[in-house]
C-alpha cells in the first residue's frame, strides 16, 4: 500500500528492462551499463522502491537471467518478455500478474534519475482524476522521443513516435517521457487492442493513449523542468553524456560546499562521498565507494581512492591508490604509493614513493618513505622504515605477522622474514635478513663479514686477435 497524496492506494510497478538495444554497439544488455558505478536498472529500482508498491515487476529478456542474477536481495516479479516487440508488448506480460484494483506505474529501465518526487507527483495528479497520469517535458531539441499530439482545447488525444511522425509532427517540443501510471483494470482492457503497424513494427505502449482518449478515461498529465530526470540512454553517447553531466552535478554540489575542485571535467565520484570543506581535488581523481575526506586535505593528480576514510590536513601526492584504509589526520602519502586493505596510518605518518602496504597499522609519526612492502606488519610510533625494506610476510602457503616497536630504525634493503618482532629502539643494519626476534635498544646486524681480497686482480684478455677468431668460429 503506497500513501500517495495523503490516500491510500495499491501501487504496482512495472519496470520495462527487456529492451535489445538495436542502437548499441555492444551486445551487453542496455540496462545494465552503469552510470557512476551504479547500473541504469539498480538506479530504477531504487526509485520503484522508494515509493513502497505492493509488487514490482521487471520485464527483462536481452541479456537473459544474467539480469536477475545481478539483482539477488530484490524482492521483485521477474517477469521474461521472450521476443522483445516493443514497450506495449512488454507491459502485457507482467499484466497478468497485477490486480484489477491496483494502480500500475510504467518506469523504462534506461531512464535512470526520474526522481521520487516527480512520480509522486504523477501518482497523485492520476489519483485526483481517478485515471491515467503522464509525465511530459518541453525540450528544445526533442530528438527520438514521442511527441504530444493535443486538440484544439489543448487536451492530449495520442502520443506519435518519432519514427511514424510527419514533419509537422516532429516540429512538436512537447514529448512523452515514457512515464505513465494508469489503473490495472484500464490496461486490461484496452491495451490487448494496440498493433504493431507501424515504422518499427512493434506493439508501442504510447498507442493505448489514443485508445484510453476514445474510450474517454481522464488523463492528467505533469511536465518536469529537470530535463536531467527523463534523459534516456539508447546509445553509448547518450550514456557517456549523461554520466558527464552527472559527475557535473556531483562536482558543483562539492563545491557549493567549499571543496576546492581544480577541474570538474576531469574528476569522477563513484559512490557515497563524505568530503569536508577546504579538501582541495587535482585533476584525473577518482573517488569510489565509501570515501570520507577530512578537512584541508590535499589530493594530487591522478589519485584513486576507494572505501577509505582520509583524516584533515592529509597529502596524498600524484599517482597513488589508496583502497580500504584508514588515514589520520596531517598523514602524508605518495606520490606513487599503494595502499591497500587494512592499512592504517596513524597521525602524523608517512608512506612515500613506490611503498605498498596492505593489513599494516603505521604508528604516529612513523616512516616508510622509498621503495618498501610493509604487509602484515604492526609498526609502533617514531619508526623509521628505511629505503628497499620488505616485510617477507608469505611463506608460499601462509601469510605471518611482523611487529615493529616504538622508536625501532629498520636500516636500507632489510628482509624481516616474518613471524617476526623487533624490539622497541632497536636498530637493523642495512642489507639484514632478519630472521630472528630483534632485541630492543641494540644494533642488530646480519649480513656475510665484508672482505678485501688484497692480490685480486682483474682478469684481462690474454690474445684479443685469438680470443675474437674463436668468437667467430
Ligand atoms: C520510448 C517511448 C517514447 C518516449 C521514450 C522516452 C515507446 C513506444 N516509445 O521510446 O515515446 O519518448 O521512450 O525515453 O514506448 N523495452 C522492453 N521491451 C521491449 C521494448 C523495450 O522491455 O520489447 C524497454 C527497454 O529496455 C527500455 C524501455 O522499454 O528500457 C524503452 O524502450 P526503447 O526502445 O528505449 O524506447 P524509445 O525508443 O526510447
Ligand atoms: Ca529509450
Amino acid at each position: 500500500m503506497s500513501v500517495v497524496g495523503g490516500k491510500a492506494m495499491t501501487l504496482n510497478v512495472i519496470i520495462l528492462a527487456a529492451g535489445n538495444g538495436r542502437w548499441m554497439v555492444s551486445h551487453f544488455p542496455k540496462v545494465m551499463l552503469t552510470i557512476s558505478s551504479e547500473s541504469l536498472l539498480s538506479r530504477v529500482i531504487r526509485t520503484a522502491q522508494s515509493l513502497h508498491p505492493s509488487q514490482m515487476n521487471i520485464v527483462y529478456g536481452n541479456g537473459g537471467s544474467d539480469i536477475p542474477n545481478a539483482f539477488p536481495q530484490i524482492h521483485a516479479n521477474w517477469v521474461h518478455q521472450y521476443d522483445q516487440l516493443g514497450t506495449g508488448h512488454a507491459v502485457m506480460q507482467a499484466l497478468p500478474f497485477c490486480k484489477d484494483k491496483e494502480q500500475i506505474l510504467v518506469l523504462y529501465g534506461d531512464v535512470p534519475f526520474i526522481s521520487t518526487d516527480t512520480l509522486k507527483k504523477l501518482l497523485t495528479v492520476a489519483q485526483e482524476k481517478k485515471g491515467i497520469g503522464l509525465l511530459v517535458a518541453t525540450l528544445p531539441h526533442p530528438k527520438g522521443f514521442g511527441r504530444i499530439i493535443r486538440d484544439k482545447q489543448n487536451h492530449i488525444t495520442a502520443i506519435i513516435e518519432e519514427k511514424d511522425a510527419t514533419l509537422e509532427q516532429r516540429a512538436i517540443q512537447e514529448i512523452n517521457t515514457g512515464i505513465i501510471t494508469a489503473p490495472v483494470a484500464f490496461l486490461k482492457k484496452l491495451l490487448p487492442k494496440i498493433e504493431n503497424h507501424n515504422a518499427q513494427k512493434e506493439y508501442y505502449l504510447t498507442d493505448v493513449i489514443a485508445l484510453f482518449v476514445q474510450s474517454g478515461y481522464p488523463i492528467a498529465d505533469i511536465t518536469t523542468t529537470d530535463l536531467m530526470e527523463i534523459r534516456g540512454v539508447n546509445d553509448l553517447w547518450q550514456l557517456m553524456e549523461l554520466e558527464r553531466d552527472f559527475q557535473q552535478r556531483r562536482a558543483q554540489e562539492l563545491a557549493y560546499n567549499g571543496v576546492i575542485i581544480v577541474d570538474h571535467t576531469r574528476l569522477d565520484i563513484r559512490g557515497n562521498v563524505d568530503i569536508a570543506s577546504a579538501v582541495q581535488l587535482e585533476v584525473n581523481v577518482i573517488l569510489e565507494g565509501n570515501v570520507k575526506i577530512g578537512a584541508g586535505s590535499k589530493i594530487g593528480p591522478n589519485v584513486y581512492i576507494k572505501n577509505s576514510i582520509i583524516g584533515e590536513q592529509v597529502t596524498v601526492l600524484a599517482n597513488s591508490v589508496i583502497e580500504g584504509a584508514t588515514i589520520e589526520n596531517h598523514c602524508s602519502v605518495g606520490p606513487f604509493a599503494r595502499i591497500r586493505t587494512g592499512t592504517l596510518m596513524r597521525t602524523q605518518s608517512k608512506i612515500g614513493n613506490f611503498v605498498e602496504t596492505k593489513a599494516t597499522i603505521l604508528g604516529e609519526n612513523s616512516k616508510a618513505s622509498h621503495l618498501t612492502y610493509l604487509g602484515d606488519a604492526t609498526i609502533g610510533k617514531n619508526v623509521n622504515i628505511g629505503a628497499g625494506t620488505i616485510t617477507c610476510n608469505y611463506d608460499g602457503i601462509n601469510k605471518w605477522p611482523t611487529e615493529i616497536g616504538d622508536g625501532a630504525f629498520i636500516g636500507s634493503n632489510t628482509s624481516l622474514i616474518a613471524p617476526i618482532q623487533v624490539g622497541e629502539n632497536a636498530t637493523i643494519a642495512a642489507g639484514s635478513a632478519v630472521s630472528k626476534h630483534v632485541p630492543p635498544e641494540q644494533l642488530t646486524i646480519v649480513r656475510a663479514k665484508q672482505e678485501t681480497a688484497k692480490h685480486w686482480k682483474r682478469p684481462s684478455k690474454k690474445n684479443p686477435v685469438l680470443a675474437n677468431k674463436k668468437l667467430v668460429d
